[in-house]
């Protein structure tokens, strides 16, 4: 088989990383890897549980296990979780190796879809505020992508193929 650079999807939570990653890893016939969902996998726990039993500090150091793990791989449309891409060595590889394209949203966007997540344990903790300064400080990172995606006025599927054009011209 040929071997195919990953596509990585990065930005904050609630910017569509899984759904938008499930829809193109079809597409382009790659599988498709969301980080989060290994991670819960291989603990056996939910992402809350693991932030409640072991804490946030232990969550980043499997996350960062995991990630580097599957952007070693080739083939593949890999979700990173919201905070993955601030990690710099997940950073630095991504850059490296694969292609890597950022779902921006609005600010006021992305803060009501992830608000009132239960899923979120990090920003269940935060008001609107906290929340609005976490998506600046991060977007100098995520800025660093190789592609952004405004997604506000753009529906799911004009996202994708916008996606699928970036990644088979680069
Ligand atoms: C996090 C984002 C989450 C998950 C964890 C921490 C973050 O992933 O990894 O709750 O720090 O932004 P999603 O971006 O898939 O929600």
């Amino acid at each position: 088989m040929k071997l195919n650079k990953n596509l990585v999807l990065i930005g904050m939570m609630g910017s569509g990383k899984s759904s938008i990653g499930k829809i193109l890893s079809k597409k382009l016939e790659f599988e498709f890897i969301d980080t989060d969902s290994k991670i819960e996998e291989i603990e056996k726990k939910t992402i809350s549980e693991i932030f409640k039993k072991n804490g946030e500090k232990y969550f980043r150091n499997i996350e960062e296990v995991i990630s580097l793990k599957s952007l070693k791989l080739n083939n593949k449309v890999i979700a990173l979780g919201g905070g993955g891409y601030i990690n710099p060595t997940i950073r630095k590889y991504t850059l490296k190796k694969c292609i890597s394209v950022w779902l921006d949203w609005k600010n006021e966007t992305l803060i009501n879809r992830i608000k009132n997540s239960k899923k979120r344990p990090l920003a269940m903790k935060m008001n609107n505020l906290e929340l609005q300064k976490l998506i600046i400080k991060r977007s100098t990172m995520y800025n660093l992508s190789d592609y952004k995606i405004n997604c506000d006025k753009l529906n799911k599927k004009q996202i994708v193929e916008k996606i699928i054009n970036l990644y088979e011209n680069s």
